[in-house]
């Protein structure tokens, strides 16, 4: 059965001090997660991380100060998890860009203090009527958090099925940034994209991806990590990744953010996504009985 509730959810998942389960706008459930390493919360709906920053440091990921908490609605920041499918689904137009997994109920089925201090939370996704009418293959997904100096996120799927499943996903993560203009994304040089802001033209990269403009490409034979440099933060994450040999860089500049209507003012100029993915050819083929993971670590350096 679906818990949703936060006094259940503290009852048995709640760890004192150190982890507990509020109630959000929206009736959404928040897991807010304090310990010696860092601090973070994510939303049981969609098992959406919201926020993470190491102690005594800035936050990493980027929400916005216009994210809306509804039911059935994405939240805009954190990081949403696309699945199972990445971008508009293959053939039927009506169902949702980037599947469904971000806007639907998920369960609490762990939570433990590890032995260095960090905190590790694994959610798994509710099936039911609407998700099976849209993704009719017998799989479980399951999502493994640690947080601690350092944020780990396992995405993992299982095919419970007798057949093989194909499976597109992403980790659709908005990095924080002093400001985009002067950020710069290093471990794409050489790899070829799908420019999406100049009608899916094939394009190769050459150098570092900077950003002046929309920015939306999704970079294949990418499986190395890729850096934010920042120089106003005056750090540099890295996202080391593995179970996705795709990236994609997008950044929706001042139009699209207007149209979005829930970026925040001026929220582009401090967001930036940097999606470990398996999109476009890049797909996950599952074997029954197999499982795929989709793997980050996202730690921070700081630049001198
Ligand atoms: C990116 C896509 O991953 O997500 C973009 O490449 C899309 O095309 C963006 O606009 C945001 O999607 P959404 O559905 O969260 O607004």
């Amino acid at each position: 059965m679906s818990m949703q509730d936060s006094a259940a959810l503290n009852a048995r998942y709640g760890i004192p001090e150190h982890l507990s389960f509020k109630d959000a706008p929206g009736g959404l459930v928040v897991a807010e997660v304090s310990n010696a390493h860092a601090t973070a919360s994510i939303a049981v709906q969609g098992a959406h991380l919201m926020s993470w920053a190491p102690k005594d440091a800035l936050p990493v990921i980027w929400l916005s100060k216009d994210a809306k908490l509804a039911p059935g609605k994405s939240i805009r920041g954190g990081v949403p998890i696309c699945w199972p499918w990445f971008g508009p689904h293959a053939t039927e137009a009506k169902f949702p860009g980037h599947g469904f997994a971000r806007t639907v109920p998920w369960d609490v089925v762990d939570t433990q203090k590890l032995g260095n201090g960090a905190t590790r939370l694994v959610f798994r996704i509710v099936h039911s009527d609407a998700t099976r009418a849209q993704w009719p293959h017998p799989s479980e997904l399951e999502i493994h958090m640690v947080v601690g100096p350092t944020l780990e996120i396992d995405l993992v799927t299982r095919n419970t099925s007798s057949a093989a499943i194909t499976v597109g996903d992403a980790l659709h993560t908005y990095f924080e940034v002093g400001d985009v203009r002067q950020a710069k994304v290093h471990g794409l040089d050489g790899c070829p994209y799908i420019d999406k802001v100049d009608g899916g033209a094939r394009k190769q990269q050459s150098g570092s991806v900077t950003i002046a403009g929309e920015v939306d490409r999704i970079y294949l034979n990418s499986t190395a990590d890729c850096i934010i440099d920042d120089p106003v933060l005056k750090r540099r994450i890295r996202i080391a990744k593995q179970g996705s040999a795709s990236s994609v860089v997008w950044n929706p500049w001042i139009e699209k953010a207007e149209k979005m209507g829930d970026l925040g003012k001026d929220g582009y100029l401090h967001m930036l996504c940097v999606e470990s993915t398996n999109a476009d050819t890049d797909v996950a083929s599952i074997a029954p009985g197999g499982e795929h993971h989709l793997w980050v670590r996202y730690s921070v350096e700081a630049l001198s």
